[in-house]
């Protein structure tokens, strides 16, 4: 097994990490506290090739793999989770259409993702009762001559007032999973129509919307993969999307070791560094060692999506892990803190908020331990 990241893998890193400390960090702290849609910091991410780094250069995309993608995610999240998790669906997005769509759909959606003019990509699967059974979604699609009529509502959808590029998936059929299928549809369609942005508890500067369709009309070439392939396409996406937060939760669970090491070093007590008692000591050896453990697995994972080997369960193993480290470590970086971690003077408290979407979004805990274990018991029987 290799350790060493390629030249182009460390091109990618690099440039995220110099990104994100220039120019996504600095402004972090505004982009929660105002609920500050990143739109501007897209459009330069898409000029670094970030938003699709998993994507044919015929298509605009960095086509650097998905290690470089993973490793690009845990750069920019560990500066700001509000603009990873945009960044993280536009990219998967980006690839379902590379990998699903005709000619003629990559030609005309993928290039506007990746050069920043959609802004963004999202990702319309979940509706009000329906968010671990994506199968049990309302939402239909008819046919009406060369057209398709859209008519639901989806929930939780990251992005979903500014993307350009939605996928949505409605329903053609009545016969369960496999009555789902997938579309392509514009921002600012006729027939498309915004919710209410919800007031979050972390990731504030990030956008969650509902998209409520009325009798939204797009034509037959918005059909994304065969008819009734819904269900599969959402769950190929979400293998690769669970990678993706599960390096997100690896950048915030870095982010919240370093602010720790840094505030232990400053902090004094009982006249010396708080850093030099050994129970803060642990503390942060067992953190550091989990948030490193996470980044292996979850690097294993992209590592072998890229190769093109099963990864289902790898995913799923590194979204678990990664996203309860995320939680674990972030609530630890709140206790070194003392009172200054509850306060925003710092940035923990951010982070804690932060992280806790990250064992629901993408597949729950429980979801992840369900596939891991379905994976697990195939693999054996
Ligand atoms: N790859 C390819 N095909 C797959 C697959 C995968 N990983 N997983 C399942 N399938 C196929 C199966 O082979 C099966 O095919 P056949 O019918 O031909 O046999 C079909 O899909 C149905 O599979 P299951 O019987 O396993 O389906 P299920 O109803 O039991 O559901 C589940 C499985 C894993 C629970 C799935 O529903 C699931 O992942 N739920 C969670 C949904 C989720 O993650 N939502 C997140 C919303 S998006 C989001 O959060 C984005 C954001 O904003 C950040």
């Amino acid at each position: 097994m290799d350790f060493e990241l390629s030249e182009t893998q460390r091109l990618i890193r690099d440039t995220a990490r110099k990104f994100a400390t220039e120019v996504v960090a600095p402004r972090a702290r505004e982009t929660d506290r105002h609920e500050r849609f990143p739109a501007e910091v897209y459009r330069q991410m898409a000029q670094l090739g970030l938003l699709g780094i998993n994507v044919p250069a015929a298509y605009g995309g960095a086509e650097a793999g998905v290690v470089a993608y993973s490793l690009a995610m845990m750069e920019i999240s560990a500066a700001c989770a509000s603009t990873s998790v945009g960044m993280a669906v536009t990219n998967m997005v980006a690839e379902l259409v590379v990998a699903f769509g005709t000619d003629a759909q990559r030609e005309t959606f993928v290039p506007r993702i990746t050069s920043g003019e959609a802004v963004a990509g999202a990702f319309a699967l979940s509706e009000p009762h329906a968010g671990s059974d994506p199968g049990a979604g309302y939402t239909t699609a008819q046919r009406k001559g060369d057209r398709w009529v859209i008519n639901g509502t989806k929930q939780w959808i990251t992005s979903g007032a500014h993307a350009g590029v939605i996928i949505v998936w409605a329903r053609t059929s009545n016969d369960g999973n496999k009555g789902l299928s997938c579309f392509i549809v514009e921002g600012g369609t006729p027939g498309l129509h915004l919710g209410r942005a919800e007031d979050k508890m972390g990731l504030r500067g990030s956008n969650t919307v509902p998209l409520i369709f009325e009798n939204c009309e797009v034509p037959e070439g918005a059909l994304l993969g065969r008819l009734g392939d819904g269900f599969k396409l959402a769950m190929v996406a979400l293998d690769g999307g669970r990678v993706g937060i599960a390096s997100q939760a690896c950048g915030v669970g870095r982010a919240a070791v370093e602010a720790s090491v840094k505030y232990v070093k400053e902090r004094r007590a009982f006249g010396q560094p708080i850093g030099e008692f050994q129970a803060l000591r642990f503390m942060l050896a067992d953190m550091h060692t989990q948030q490193q453990t996470a980044e292996l697995l979850t690097l294993r994972a992209a590592s072998r999506k890229e190769r093109k080997l099963p990864f289902t369960r790898e995913a799923s193993m590194a979204k678990l892990f990664a996203s309860e480290m995320s939680n674990r470590v972030c609530d630890k970086a709140v206790q070194l803190h003392g009172g200054y971690g509850y306060i925003d003077e710092f940035p923990v408290e951010r982070y804690l908020r932060d992280a806790r979407v990250q064992t629901i979004y993408e597949g729950t805990s429980e979801i992840q331990r369900l596939v891991i274990a379905r994976e697990l018991l195939k693999s054996l029987g």
